[in-house]
């Protein structure tokens, strides 16, 4: 049986969540391969609203087993709350999750680290979600990490954890005058933590490859989106993982042969959180009426997102690099009542015009729109393609030609039952 991917197509928060929600219902196992506790994914089933952080909002099906694959750095506290909230609203997940042997625990110091490096930079304030997200991957690539099944080794904490502690206290006090780590705490979490997840802990790779081979069907859940991937995004304005299809094979081990089907989630409009540069961004009360009408504020932060036209070379460039099969179309509702709807439709750069999504100089662009009409009716209650408005079946063909993938679903709401299927 064949893996599928979901990858966000733009700046994160296209609406993933529910897309993953709703291919997750015919699917066996879901995987997050990346990020942290940076993401916020959130659900809408019935009255009842959800926003996961770290564990795959497939564990709202009773039997859907959920991994958090060895490309994620897993900051336990966040998990444990958010088991602890799934529980209280009557979801089970014990007994469901798996987390890699290889997945990188993200600590404290971790969170402390991101919020003074922000706070103390001279160089690019990124605007992170100060959730430690860098700080852990830094020390996954300089090596200085702590991968999940080093707990269960006794020379990792008679030898490597007081040595790592003792390097993490010099940069605290002496870099960014923030309280020391105090070992002995932090070991006696650390022992408690290991029990209580002792029983989750899979090898990744062989464990999926080895379901995907018995036939068993596995959906990778990409956190962020591609504009946001450390090598293909607006660097160094990013997160520091790859939620593209290359880190979802990195971060899951799944073998590439599995991979049959790639879906890009884009949003109707665009938006993003934090600094750094965005071609379409609109301002003032173009930006207030988008925000409002998309509710667009971080679910994580809270923070207001920055919002803007559909990007065409965005979405292409996204196509390009994950290998897209289909798009899922989302929050075409927020456009209802819109007179008329604007689109990037090109680039031009140094007075030339470009067909791609430049690696630098994205400040320097000059973007080319094209305008449709709008449809000024209510779309959420439809639920088949041929009785959407005229106008935004237009829209919709027009996307999908512009950036050459198929558009397979369009989400016209927040609820399940919101998503039309397009044969
Ligand atoms: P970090 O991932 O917390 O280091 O933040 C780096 C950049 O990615 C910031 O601009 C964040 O706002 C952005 N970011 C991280 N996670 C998400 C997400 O799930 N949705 C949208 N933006 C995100």
């Amino acid at each position: 049986m064949p893996a599928t991917l979901i990858v966000g197509t733009q700046w994160g928060d296209e609406g993933k969540a529910k897309v993953i929600d709703y291919l997750a219902k015919e699917t066996e196992i879901v995987v997050r391969y990346q990020g942290g506790a940076n993401a916020g994914h959130t659900v809408k089933v019935g009255d009842d609203k959800y926003i996961f952080r770290l564990i795959p909002s497939g564990i709202l099906y009773p039997k859907t087993i959920c991994v958090l694959a060895g490309g994620m750095v897993i900051d336990p506290d966040a998990m444990f709350q958010e088991i602890g909230e799934l529980e209280a609203k009557g979801v089970n997940p014990m007994g469901r999750l798996r987390i890699a042997d290889n997945a990188h625990l993200l600590m404290p110091y971790h969170k402390e680290i991101d919020v003074r490096s922000e706070e103390a930079s001279g160089v690019h304030k990124i605007g992170t979600t100060k959730r430690g997200i860098g700080a852990c991957y830094s020390d996954k690539v300089n090596r200085q990490g702590i991968r999940i099944g080093m707990l269960y080794s006794d020379d990792f904490f008679a030898n490597t954890l007081p040595r790592l502690v003792e390097q993490k206290n010099k940069l605290l006090t002496r870099m960014y005058d923030a309280p020391p780590v105090n070992l002995a705490e932090l070991k006696d979490k650390l022992m408690v933590l290991r029990e209580k997840i002792r029983d989750m802990i899979v090898n990744c790779p062989y464990y999926l490859n080895m379901e995907l081979a018995s036939g068993k069907r596995v959906l990778l859940e990409g956190a962020q989106g591609t504009m946001l991937d450390l090598d293909f995004g607006t660097y160094p304005y990013v997160t520091s993982s790859n939620p593209t299809t290359g880190g979802a094979l990195t971060g899951s081990g799944v073998s590439f042969r599995y991979l049959k089907s790639v879906i890009g989630i884009a949003k109707a409009y665009s938006t993003r959180v934090g600094e750094g540069p965005y071609p379409t961004e609109v301002f003032d009360e173009e930006a207030e009426t988008l925000r409002t009408a998309g509710n667009e504020f971080g679910s994580v932060t809270g923070r207001p997102r920055r919002c803007g036209w559909f990007d065409v070379e965005v979405v292409r460039h996204a196509a390009r690099i994950n290998g897209l099969s289909a798009i899922a179309l989302t929050k075409i509702d927020v456009l209802d009542k819109f007179k008329t709807i604007k689109v990037a439709t090109g680039y031009e750069l140094n007075g030339k015009r470009i067909d791609y999504f430049p690696s630098c100089s994205v400040g320097d662009i000059k973007v080319i729109y094209e305008e449709f009409p709008g449809w000024n009716e209510p779309t959420s209650h439809i639920t088949k393609l041929k009785n959407l408005p005229k106008n935004t079946r237009k829209y919709i063909d027009a996307l999908a030609k512009y950036c050459g993938v198929p558009i397979a679903w369009v989400s016209v709401g927040p609820g399940r039952e919101n998503t039309i299927a397009i044969k």
